[in-house]
């Protein structure tokens, strides 16, 4: 197995910056789209056959460096008691959205082997068909990141409902949390010992906290999930989007890996990070609509950056947009491969 990956991940020498994309596995892909075209999203990522087929995708198509495993965020939310259902137009919808003390209550924590089989299924098949190929991500949504769209009901613009729960009905807010975190870190460790050689915790909406707020509502729970991992002993990566106010908390969460979104120049990232910590990022997916010159370009001025750190992975600062030409995507792969050799 090609061990790059793991290896700048735990900080140790490698011969070139290893890079995988976040949301490497989906629309912008044909191989995707025919695989789509025939089945729904829920039922796709429930089916770990087709679940494996598509994680496999990028790998081969794109050369990167580590494989995602095929799911969502959201899907353990619906082992916890909650509708879940997923809109072309509206993205996904969660029925009878979290506002109460009851509504916590009712919320199961989920016996993640038995509720969710069909994850752990897919992760042993992927080991099999990746053995000489890259290493395995497993991933989870964070406790506050789950908690918006559970208390939502699916995306928002401010998350007023979220955010009056945490200043109105703030036990409650804690006592969803409590739960979130507890179902976060069984569903990792299960992932691990289904053969998961890293995992990566989304916070997608940790950035739209007061940093002050953060610490308080959000970076307990976090800090949580990540030091009871730890004795999993894999490395863990922990991408905040919107990270840039933030970054002196997420420094303290314990995580080997920081994922960057791209709205931080990474040299201030590391600045802030300090030279401890491995970080990942942070390409704008939209530059991947830029010329393949203009690309290499933004490569070669992140690789730079990314050497004053501990260790650098490279990734975009979000997921690839469904509309990204597969050309540019394979020209960055190539261009973070040639570019980013260390010898
Ligand atoms: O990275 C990968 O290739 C692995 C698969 C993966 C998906 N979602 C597949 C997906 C991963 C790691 C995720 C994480 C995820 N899901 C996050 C965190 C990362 C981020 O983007 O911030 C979040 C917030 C979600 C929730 C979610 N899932 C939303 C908001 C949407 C709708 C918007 C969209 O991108 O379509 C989804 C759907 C989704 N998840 C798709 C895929 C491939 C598109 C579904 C389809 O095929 O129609």
């Amino acid at each position: 197995m090609r061990d790059i990956f793991l290896r700048a991940c735990r900080g140790e020498e490698v011969d070139y910056t290893p890079v995988w994309i976040m949301r490497q596995a989906g629309r912008y892909l044909p191989e995707y789209r025919a695989v789509r075209s025939n089945i729904d999203f829920l039922t796709l990522c429930k089916n770990p056959k087709l679940a494996a087929e598509v994680t496999m995708q990028p790998v081969d198509i794109l050369g990167v460096d580590a494989a995602i495993l095929f799911s969502d965020i959201l899907i353990p939310i619906e082992a916890m008691g909650m509708r879940l259902e997923f809109s072309d137009k509206e993205g996904p919808i969660l029925g009878e959205p979290i506002r109460s003390k009851s509504a916590v209550e009712k919320l199961i924590v989920p016996d993640v082997e038995e509720d969710l089989p069909f994850i752990f299924d897919t992760i042993k098949i992927l080991r099999k068909e990746l053995e000489h190929k890259v290493p395995l991500i497993g991933f989870s949504g964070a406790p506050f990141t789950l908690a918006t769209y559970m208390i939502e009901g699916g995306t928002s613009k401010n998350f007023l409902n979220t955010k009056k729960m945490m200043f109105q009905l703030g036990t409650v807010f804690h006592y969803l949390m409590e739960k979130l975190t507890d179902m976060i870190i069984s569903y990792l460790s299960a992932q691990i010992k289904a053969g998961a050689q890293a995992v990566q915790i989304f916070d997608t909406w940790a950035g739209i906290l007061t940093p002050q707020d953060y610490k308080q509502f959000a970076f307990p729970y976090i800090r949580k999930a990540i030091s009871e991992l730890k004795k999993e002993g894999v490395p863990i990566i922990y991408f905040v989007n919107n990270c840039a106010g933030i970054l002196q908390e997420i420094k303290k969460s314990g995580a080997d890996v920081i994922g960057i979104d791209w709205r931080i120049d990474l040299s201030d990232a590391i600045k802030k990070l300090g030279k401890k910590i491995v970080v990942q990022g942070n390409l704008d997916p939209c530059a991947l609509f830029l010329t393949k010159e203009k690309i290499e370009d933004r490569v070669k001025d992140i690789l730079w950056k990314g050497d004053a750190a501990k260790g650098h992975i490279f990734n975009l600062g979000h997921g690839v947009l469904p509309q990204t030409p597969v050309e540019n995507v394979i020209a960055l792969i190539e261009a973070v491969h040639t570019y980013g050799s260390r010898k």
